[in-house]
């Protein structure tokens, strides 16, 4: 909380450079908890940005043409210290950001989050002298966002990091090994998952009716997908917004291929309340609506689709969180991490490795003629 509070006080924005595990769970935090509009207006927290999640030339140009209008921060994740995405991010932001500000005073407003000791993120921290916080060395990208790589910039957009640990640690008693299985729900969560999968489902949909959850469904395909697609095996996550996707995936999923099943995330009680107005003329037919909540309609919109599914032959598995708070999605973080471990280890493969992301770097890297790959090189340029 103290450094959050540096990076407050000295940034208008602060930028967060960091790729897959390294990124996904803070933004989706700072997503379900943030007004949706906020960044319309005046705030006392820095503006979050994500970066070094792509090598976009646009993207990266755009963001710091912004950047040279504001004072901003920098938040450099990366467990390895060497991805190239982040690495060549950094490079951009840090020259930005010491040209703006001298090197002396940038050291201040950039933060490290990286290995204790290897890697070149490591290396640069120790080297400038910035703050720097640890991964621990037995916590995989994926699972990391309790850690500084999620707390960090969680508490710099201004969200209680207290809460949502607190919310992971009553969840981590409530799916303890000694809970009976019928009260456990990562234990039942992963089962019937995996039970779905032997029958021939080959496709999990998680889907959100609120638009604040969109990123759930990054950080959980990230999650399931890299812990669970190995040896030949596992299911294909997928994620849809709804209804908004009901009227473009929706016919897919009431129609199509049956290897599908769902999940659905519910939010039981919105944070904020609004009604449907009258209207003298009721041109649309939807004065029976008036004066009912917004939040009804949605889950009339809910149950009516599940049903729908469920007739189209598309299981649905609930799950459902009291409401959008930092306690309410601690809970949920830690019962799908703890799901995810389970389920991978019914379906026999290792959830906590991720060899198979290492192709695409070895030959981008023989690609663009790195020093030592020489031989790489040859054999790809043969096969072009
Ligand atoms: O879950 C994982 O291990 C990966 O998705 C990593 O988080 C991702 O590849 C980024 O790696 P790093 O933090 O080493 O830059």
């Amino acid at each position: 909380n103290r450094t959050a509070k540096t990076l407050q006080r000295e940034c208008d924005a602060v930028v967060v450079a960091g790729i897959g595990g390294s990124y996904l769970g803070a933004r989706m935090v700072i997503d379900a908890l943030a007004n949706t509009f906020g960044w319309l207006q005046e705030s006392k927290y820095p503006r979050i940005l994500f970066a070094g999640n792509n090598i976009g030339e646009d993207y990266l140009s755009e963001l710091i043409g912004y950047l040279k209008t504001v004072s901003f921060g920098i938040i450099n994740i990366s467990k390895s210290g060497t991805t190239t995405e982040t690495a060549i991010t950094f490079r951009l932001l840090k020259t930005l950001c010491e040209q703006q500000r001298g090197k002396e005073e940038a050291a201040k407003v950039i933060v490290a989050v990286t290995d204790a000791k290897r890697g070149a993120a490591r290396v640069t921290a120790d080297k400038e002298g910035y703050k720097s916080f640890i991964i621990p060395d037995n916590v995989g990208g994926r699972f990391s966002v309790l850690t500084p790589v999620g707390l960090l910039p969680i508490a710099v957009a201004g969200f209680d990091i207290a809460a949502l640990v607190k919310g992971a640690q009553d969840m981590e008693a409530q799916t303890a090994p000694e809970v009976p299985f019928m009260e456990h729900p990562a234990a039942v969560y992963a089962a019937i998952r995996n039970a779905l999968y032997q029958d021939g489902k080959k496709i999990e949909i998680l889907a959100n009716y609120q638009p604040k959850l969109h990123n759930l469904g990054e950080w959980w395909k990230q999650l399931y997908g890299e812990s669970e697609g190995k040896d030949g095996k596992g299911i294909f996550p997928a994620s849809v917004d709804l209804t908004t996707d009901l009227h473009s995936m929706g016919q897919w999923i009431q129609d199509g291929e049956r290897t599908i099943f769902e999940t659905v995330v519910s939010v039981e009680q919105p944070n904020t309340c609004l009604e449907v107005p009258s209207d003298e003329e009721n041109l649309d037919g939807l004065n029976f609506l008036a004066g009912r909540r917004i939040d009804e309609v949605n889950k009339m919109a809910e149950l009516g689709t599940k049903l729908a599914h469920v007739d189209g032959g598309v299981p649905n598995i609930r799950l459902s969180i009291t409401k959008l708070d930092e306690y309410h999605i601690g809970q949920l973080i830690y019962m799908f991490e703890r799901a995810c471990g389970i389920s991978g280890l019914l379906l026999e493969v290792n959830p906590f490795d991720q060899p198979g992301v290492e192709a695409y770097k070895k030959n981008m890297f023989a690609l663009l003629c790195k020093p030592g790959c020489e031989a790489e090189t040859e054999a790809i340029k043969a096969r072009l």
